[in-house]
């Protein structure tokens, strides 16, 4: 039997493909649970911290919600409120912590720091996004996916458009190759992702699991008969806003819109988005590019994301189930 009592969640390449196939499981199980009125509450009196040195709605939100539901108190820091990043060092931040809580959830740039916070601090540690990683994102689109398709994962598959090298495109990499999936990374070859750190260990996983992995520029051959397009911003936090004009020649013609749409041959495909999502001008960074570019979308046009096939906000519902079941494997009794 699987037993992640302890264990931290920082990475997918951290796991077995049973250890986050039991995640998955233990997700849907707690959902179900919800709907059925189920009040237990698996994490009473623990306390939870809650650190984001980058912004947040999603995450922040399902790990609030998930903590309180489960009966644990959640104290929230953030990068202008507190030492961290300012006068206190990772380290020093997380022996302070792990005195007084149960569970860490941290957000900041590089994955480097994620670590050093979890090999210090004594208690989990989870990741809610780093540069390099985004685990509990992709938990929840693996059991969205799933929910859809009414198929097992290995079934199933699934093409990712635009910024393949960002935190949401390698962690789509590895957890696709884990459940066994036709995992697909299409953009182009300067925006891949990291030969060693990411493309070299979802082969090798893959080869245990049956998973398909492909890499292309070719936007048609690669979308061909996928069941899932997917897609992420182009510029992510942390990024320098010079890189956007560069970013945006390299991407356009990875825009999911209805011609890539048409090109899947699949009149079910579904669309796939972590969010936040530039779809039109009316965000602030939305209005921005379009001011310099006209452009009115970037990574997704406006229709194909407000379209029946559009699956974004069964994603974002399915965080809080995921979160829940990463918090309470590793810290529940
Ligand atoms: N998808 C996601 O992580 O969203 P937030 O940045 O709003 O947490
Ligand atoms: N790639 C995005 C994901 C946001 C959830 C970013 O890091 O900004």
């Amino acid at each position: 039997a699987v037993d992640l009592r302890n264990r931290c969640f920082l990475k997918e390449l951290d796991f077995t493909p049973a250890e986050l196939g039991h995640l998955l499981r233990l997700s849907a199980e707690l959902k179900a649970g919800r709907r059925a009125g189920d009040e237990r509450q698996r994490l009473r009196g623990r306390h939870i911290a809650l650190v984001f040195e980058k912004a947040s709605t999603g995450t922040r939100c399902a790990f609030e919600v998930a903590a309180r539901e489960e009966g644990a108190y959640v104290t929230s820091l953030d990068a202008a409120g507190s030492e961290l990043g300012h006068k206190e060092s990772v380290g020093d931040t997380a022996r302070v912590l792990g005195r007084m809580f149960d569970g860490i959830e941290y957000r900041g740039g590089a994955q480097a720091r994620v670590e050093e916070l979890a090999a210090l601090a004594g208690v989990p540690v989870w990741n809610g996004l780093t540069d390099e990683w985004h685990p509990t994102q992709t938990l929840a689109d693996m059991l969205t996916m799933r929910e859809h398709a009414g198929r097992p994962l290995r079934e199933l598959s699934l093409a990712y458009l635009g910024d393949t090298r960002n935190n949401v495109g390698q962690s789509l990499l590895v957890a696709g190759a884990m459940f066994g999936m036709d995992v697909r990374m299409v953009g182009p070859r300067a925006l891949w992702p990291d030969p060693d750190l990411v493309v070299k260990p979802a082969q090798e996983i893959a080869a245990g699991t049956g998973a398909r992995i492909t890499l292309t520029d070719d936007v048609t051959g690669g979308v061909k008969g996928v069941d899932f397009l997917y897609t992420d911003v182009w510029v992510s936090m942390g990024e320098p806003a010079e890189v956007w004009d560069e970013r945006i020649k390299l991407l356009l013609p990875y825009q999911v819109n209805e011609l890539v749409v048409e090109s899947t041959g699949n009149p079910g495909v579904r669309f796939m988005h972590c969010l936040p999502a530039l779809h039109n001008p009316r965000t602030r960074v939305g209005r921005e590019v379009y001011d310099r570019t006209g452009l009115d979308a970037l990574e997704v046009t406006e229709g194909v994301f407000e379209s029946r096939r559009s699956i974004v906000f069964d994603q974002a519902e399915n965080r809080l189930h995921t979160i829940k079941a990463i918090m309470v494997a590793t810290l529940g009794d």
